[in-house]
Formats: structure tokens, C-alpha cells, sequence
């Protein structure tokens, strides 16, 4: 598993290194699955989801034909597998190199509610306590930035479960229980602001979600994906290289 994260972090740092405004989704494909297939990669472990622009806020999104335009977001979730293990990590870049600043606010809220997420994979720990602590995040920062006013109102915005199993399949077996040593779990919250979405129209559009592979352990979580960047300035930092 090990090995399968790290050529997916791989990828996503040579994404980053690539990515330019005319690019298309499916050539962002092929750039995360030839540095898989280069490294020995045998397979993909799920059809990868290259979402720009509108595409980054619809879920399991692989149709991958946009051509990228200055001003889109990218979410790139992709896992290769290697041996029979499979990665899922996501990252959410701008096509410009650059977050504008309302996409950097969502940006930043979604990774203080992975961190927050992160800190809750320990054994012994519900399963879903990862998923109470990024919800509890993004519902105050969601209210602060008056794209919601009730709590109620987040599930248009934040409609999956923080977390599966990761293993032999993306979506590994389970118990679901409480956590224990040796599981690997996902932590990958997001926020996906469709267009019609009853906001400011300027949030319009802004999908983020960032994924990482957290290996349980009795003490603190190991992130076996840290080495592809996650906060925004390192992102913006490597993609300028
Ligand atoms: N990587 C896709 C998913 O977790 O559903
Ligand atoms: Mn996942």
C-alpha cells in the first residue's frame, strides 16, 4: 500500500508540475496514469476523476473531455494499484497555477476540516468521528462565509461520508466499527458549490475536495500521502515550478 500511495503522490506532483489553462481533463488523465504506469503500476485502481470547472463539484465525475479554461478549479482523485493494493488521493489544483481568493477561502476550509478529520484516526475511535469533525468544521466556516444559514442546509454541499476503508479494493471490506490498528482509512472531505446552487453566484462552481490515506495506529495518525502538497501555497509553489 505504501508503494501504491506513493506513486499516486507521484502523479499528483507531476500534475501539478503540468497543468496549464487549454489543457483537457483527459490529458490531465494521462499525465497521472502514465507516471503510474511508469512506475510499475499494474492498473488504476478506479476510473480516474479528472474534474475541472463545473465537473470539480459532481461526484465520481470520469467522462474527463473539458478542455480547462484560467479560472477552473481541477479535482484530481486518482489511486494506482500496485500488486493488488490500490491508493485514493485527491488533490484540488487552479488550471492558472493560482487560487482566486474565494476558491483559496473554500480551499482553505476543507483542509482545516481534514486536519481536523485527521486528528480524530486513532484505534478505539468511532469510525465516523473523522466525518463529525470536518462536517462540525465546514458548518461554521460555511455559516461564517453566508453561503449557509443553517446546519441543515450543508448536505447540498457536503453530501458524502468523509471516510472508507482502503485496501485490496478502493472501497475496502469493513467493519465500520470502531477504529483499529493497521486499518488504512481515507480522510477526504469536500465542498462542491454547483452552478443554480441558492448562494452568492459568485461561490458558483468552486468543488474542492482533498483526500489523504491515514494509517491507524494505537497513537497518532500516520498520512501516508503527505508527500504529495496539500496547502494551498504549497500547491500554488510547486505548480509555478
Ligand atoms: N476515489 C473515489 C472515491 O473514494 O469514491
Ligand atoms: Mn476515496
Amino acid at each position: 500500500m505504501r508503494r501504491a500511495i506513493e506513486i499516486t503522490c507521484e502523479a499528483q506532483k507531476e500534475l501539478m508540475r503540468k497543468l496549464e489553462p487549454n489543457m483537457t481533463e483527459y490529458q490531465t488523465e494521462a499525465i497521472v496514469e502514465f507516471v503510474f504506469k511508469t512506475n510499475g503500476a499494474e492498473h488504476e485502481g478506479f476510473p480516474s476523476i479528472q474534474g475541472g470547472g463545473p465537473h470539480s463539484c459532481v461526484l465520481h465525475y470520469v467522462t474527463n473531455r473539458r478542455t480547462l479554461v484560467a479560472g477552473d478549479l481541477l479535482v484530481s482523485d486518482i489511486g494506482a494499484e500496485y500488486h493488488g493494493y490500490t491508493a485514493d488521493v485527491t488533490r484540488t489544483m487552479p488550471a492558472s497555477g493560482k487560487f482566486t481568493p474565494d476558491q483559496r477561502a473554500i480551499y482553505d476550509l476543507v483542509l482545516a476540516a481534514q486536519e481536523a478529520g485527521i486528528a480524530q484516526v486513532r484505534a478505539g475511535k468511532a469510525f465516523r468521528a473523522p466525518h463529525n469533525a470536518a462536517w462540525d468544521v465546514i458548518v461554521k466556516g460555511m455559516k461564517d462565509l453566508e453561503i449557509i444559514k443553517e446546519e441543515g442546509e450543508l448536505k447540498r454541499y457536503f453530501m458524502h461520508g468523509t471516510s472508507h476503508y482502503l485496501g485490496l479494493d478502493v472501497h475496502d471490506a469493513g467493519t465500520y466499527g470502531d477504529l483499529k490498528a493497521g486499518s488504512v482509512i481515507t480522510v477526504e472531505p469536500g465542498i462542491y458549490i454547483a452552478e443554480g446552487s441558492p448562494c452568492d453566484p459568485r461561490w458558483w462552481g468552486i468543488g474542492v475536495r482533498i483526500e489523504d490515506d491515514i494509517l491507524v495506529t494505537g497513537g497518532d495518525p500516520v498520512n501516508l500521502s503527505a508527500s504529495a502538497p496539500r496547502k494551498a501555497e504549497e500547491v500554488e509553489a510547486l505548480m509555478a515550478k
